[in-house]
């Protein structure tokens, strides 16, 4: 049994069959995995999440009777996992409907209210698929779990899971931990009065609330106070007889960790690549799943504009999108990602030459890849409408070897932490970030390496190791 415990919805690695019907291991994808992959070995954890597709349910089935696959050699530090096979209706119930569609959009305020949110009989179908599926993690964390482990429980999808496991298991320490933002509690009140009970009672059975700035803290502990009407002082919430301390946890990269990567020659033999396609135009590069809140077509639109009222930069610089899928069964995403794709085709009808691409959109998923890009650029833009933190900003900021200028939103977390070495936007104003990109491109090259000082020093303060030590330590691990 576990002494600790993580659990999540996507685990470190997903599983998918080669052209024999064998399994292979990939890294899962998303800022939540990068955080904590790093950190899940050195505390010998169980790692509990869901089988996402038919590859990841074979291999759970296959994994026999613990039901635990051992993952160690794959980029994962050796940590074990746990899949659980959820039945695939109630995973896509719980998943897109719930987590994704609702509690996604809700924290990251995408609804376009008009039209959505939709609380009807589909939901409520939807919403007890989503209670199915976080007492599956509730009951097998609770069959992991040793007498008064520590058990880590993150993010949106699993929002009522503390409360179920604290009541079949008042022995553990629990923490939950959001790598998104919270919604204010004007927003968070759309969710029917029920729904928003559950969701903040179910995290309030938790011993600690962790969030990754304090912006999102004192969302959630608005939202306690005006919703349940809760007691909130200082840090603390009191509520039906408990108390819950809400804590910040800014998450950091591991430099070191990225360093040696990127010396791998699967990364090397991309840069070889990507040198060749830069040749020796200014590189501006963006990574990101191809998500709303990301805002990626803004960022496109941003540089449509530079290159509209800077034509001093045609042929001298390429842009690099790497728009990575994401979530595709919502119609949401496919139509994102379309208009993704329409405005990159803009730009290139617009300005493309014989001798020069000025866009080059990349869709498909390459880890190595993205960390090569990072090697290369010279203007990192990140420009989220809202975002938990963003380690895309931070990763590149650490691997740049040319002193890379960030262009960073003031709606991601990561501002507080980069935010006085980062060109700083409204990621709503598309003027404003197509100057930012002027100024970064044009930037001299002392304040470069000032910034650029800056930015490591605040991209490296917390790594995953450290990170995930901290709430550990707080839960009496
Ligand atoms: C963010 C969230 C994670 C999520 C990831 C990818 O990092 O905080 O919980 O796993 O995005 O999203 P997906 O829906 O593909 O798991």
């Amino acid at each position: 049994m576990a002494r600790v415990l993580l659990a999540s919805n996507r685990g470190p690695v997903s599983f998918a069959e080669d052209g024999s019907g064998d399994l292979f291991l990939r890294r899962g994808s998303g800022g939540l995995v990068s955080g904590l992959m790093g950190a899940a070995s050195d505390n010998e954890a169980v790692w509990v999440c869901a089988a996402l597709g038919d590859a990841d349910r074979r291999a759970a089935r296959e994994a026999g009777g613990s039901g635990r696959i051992d993952i160690a050699g794959y980029d994962t530090d050796g940590a074990r996992v746990r899949m659980l096979g959820i039945d695939p209706m109630t995973l896509h119930r719980a998943y897109n409907g719930v987590a994704n569609r609702t509690l996604w959009f809700l924290h990251h305020l995408l609804f376009n209210t008009a039209t959505a949110p939709v609380f009807d009989e589909r939901f409520a179908r939807e919403w007890a698929a989503f209670v199915d599926y976080d007492e599956a993690f509730a009951v097998a964390l609770a069959e992991e779990a040793a007498p008064c482990a520590v058990v880590s429980i993150h993010d949106y999808h699993l929002s009522l899971t503390p409360r179920m496991l604290r009541h079949v298991r008042p022995d553990l320490r629990i923490g939950h931990f959001s790598h998104t933002p919270w919604a204010p509690a004007m927003y968070f009140q759309l969710l029917p009065d029920s729904i928003a009970h559950d969701l903040l009672t179910g995290l309030l059975a938790a011993d600690t609330v962790g969030f990754l700035c304090q912006r999102w803290a004192d969302a959630f502990l608005e939202c306690c106070a005006v919703l349940l009407g809760a007691r909130v002082e200082g840090d603390t919430v009191s509520h039906g007889g408990g108390r819950t301390r809400v804590r910040v946890h800014s998450l950091g990269v591991d430099a070191a960790g990225l360093r040696r990567r990127v010396a791998q020659p699967d990364v090397l033999a991309r840069a070889a690549v990507l040198r060749e396609l830069v040749g020796d135009r200014k590189l501006i590069l963006r990574i990101d799943r191809t998500e709303m809140s990301k805002n990626i077509v803004r960022g496109l639109a941003a540089y449509r504009e530079l290159l509209r009222s800077h034509p001093e930069w045609h042929g001298r610089v390429v842009h690099l999108a790497f728009a990575y899928p994401s979530r595709h069964d919502l119609p949401e995403y496919r139509e994102y990602t379309a208009a993704v794709q329409q405005m990159a085709g803009e730009i290139e009808d617009e300005f493309a030459t014989p001798s020069w691409a000025p866009l080059v959109l990349e869709v498909n998923d390459d880890y190595p890849r993205s960390l090569a890009a990072y090697l290369l650029a010279d203007v990192l833009v990140v420009n989220p409408i809202r975002d938990g933190m963003n380690l895309v900003a931070k990763e590149g900021v650490v691997l740049s070897e040319r002193d890379l200028a960030l262009v960073l939103s003031r709606e991601a977390g990561a501002v507080y932490d980069l935010g006085g070495g980062a060109l700083v936007i409204n990621p709503y104003d598309v003027s404003g970030t197509a100057a930012a990109l002027h100024t970064a491109l044009s930037m001299p090259a002392e304040e470069r390496a000032a910034r650029r000082r800056l930015l490591v020093a605040g991209a490296t303060a917390s790594p995953p190791r450290q990170w995930l030590a901290g709430q550990l330590a707080e839960l009496g691990a």
